[in-house]
């Protein structure tokens, strides 16, 4: 692994990874594409570990000609591919957007790498890697007494967001046992941590609450996920791509099962304890049931023994300590949440997404 392009590189996990490449291996050189998009932020690459490894392109993974001419400019031996639209909410109100990047884009990075490296032969192939970041819900929902997904789960994808994202990982599968491509796939759970766009669950719910805003839960609140810290995630990402064998699938996840209010809670208690003298405080009183979410899942589970027993990994931080850090992270970094919420896109986000008066400005 020398030359590697990410894409989605200045999105949340994308930018985290970038950094934790970066610091981990000190070889490598980052080519970044990310057609920035609402959810890619430049200022999410300020502080890089060693800027003279990394370049960014702002492009687009359906522009074929681009990923040809970077494969080659670059001589790419290792592809890491997160660039995706990504939240279901949006996924419920827009799809088509969904389909282009997650599918349409994941074929045109697999058929150009195909191009490269298989047709061409411009490596051996034991020294090229496609990796493909996917998600848990690719699975569907789980009953309160069914087991975890596991790599074995059929798949029963049940948003627009989740089904995109399962075609795109047949289409990895496809091209890794059709024209012998080495793929991986991670398929991975909620991810929380520094630079998530506020419109997911956590991030939103610590900005409303610094706000004084309503903290909108969907539902009855008793939906459950799996919660990874992002730098676990890229831990995870980083083994599967140097030890985990060519052609498989590995799930990851925190091996946690709270409900969202329960999230929402520890958040607000959080906040009480650092922010003393909040105006908003007890930050729990902010918390107002709203609309459930269309087809909202109601539980995602991870078994992650494959990747602990094959290539040990586990994750480092508890749901705890990983919430705690987080929380602290918002609170420190104020220009970068000052400039997200100032944003016109996000303001009309909210808008959009939540029924006027649930969210008071
Ligand atoms: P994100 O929405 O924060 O970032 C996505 C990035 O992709 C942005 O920088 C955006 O500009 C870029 N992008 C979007 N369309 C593009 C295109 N057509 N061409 C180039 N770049 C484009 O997403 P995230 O939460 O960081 O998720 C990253 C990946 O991880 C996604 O594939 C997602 O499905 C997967 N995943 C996310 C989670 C999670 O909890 N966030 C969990 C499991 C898997
Ligand atoms: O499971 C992995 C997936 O996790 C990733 O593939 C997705 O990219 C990522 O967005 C995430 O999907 P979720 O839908 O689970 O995450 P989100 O943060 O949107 O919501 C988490 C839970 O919180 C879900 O049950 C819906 C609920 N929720 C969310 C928001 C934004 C609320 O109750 N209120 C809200 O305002």
């Amino acid at each position: 692994m020398q030359s590697v392009l990410v894409t989605g590189g200045a999105g949340f996990i994308g930018s985290n990874f970038v950094k934790y490449l970066l610091r981990e291996e000190s070889d490598v050189h980052v080519i970044n594409l990310d057609a920035l998009t609402y959810a890619g932020n430049l200022e999410n690459l300020n502080d890089l570990p060693a800027p003279e490894r990394h370049e960014f392109i702002k492009g687009n993974i359906c522009d074929g000609p681009l990923v040809h001419r970077l494969l080659r400019e670059y001589k790419i031996d290792t592809i890491v591919h997160f660039a995706a639209e990504s939240h279901v909410d949006r996924s419920i109100l827009g799809p088509s957007q969904f389909i282009q990047t997650n599918i349409v884009g994941t074929f045109t990075l697999l058929d150009e790498a195909k191009k490269f490296w298989v047709d061409e032969e411009a490596f051996s192939l034991a020294d090229v890697r496609l990796h493909h970041i996917s998600t848990d819900e690719v699975y569907g929902s789980l009953g309160p007494d069914d087991p975890p997904f596991s790599e074995t789960t059929p798949y029963a994808p049940n948003s627009p967001y989740a089904a995109s994202k399962a075609s795109s990982d047949h289409l990895v599968r496809a091209y890794g046992h059709t024209y012998g491509m080495p793929i991986s796939i991670t398929n991975c759970s909620n991810n929380y941590g520094p630079l998530q766009y506020p419109e997911k669950l956590i991030p939103l719910m610590i900005l409303n609450a610094l706000t004084g805003k309503d903290l909108p839960i969907y539902g009855d609140g008793q939906q459950i996920r799996d919660w990874l810290l992002v730098e676990d995630h890229c831990e995870a990402i980083l083994r599967v791509i140097k030890d985990g064998i060519p052609g498989e699938t590995y799930n990851v996840g925190g091996g946690n099962q709270p409900t969202n209010i329960e999230i929402v809670e520890l958040i607000c208690s959080f906040l009480d304890e650092l922010v003393p003298d909040s105006p908003h405080a007890p930050h729990i009183s902010l918390i107002r049931h709203v609309a459930d979410r269309p087809g909202h899942d109601r539980r995602y589970a991870i078994d992650n023994t494959k990747i602990r027993r094959e290539l040990d990994w586990q994750p480092h931080d508890s749901l705890q300590s990983g919430l705690l850090k987080t929380v602290e992270w918002y609170l420190r970094n104020s220009n970068w949440v000052l400039m997200v919420l100032n944003n016109p896109t996000f303001k009309g986000w909210i808008d959009r997404n939540y029924s006027i008066g649930s969210l008071n400005e």
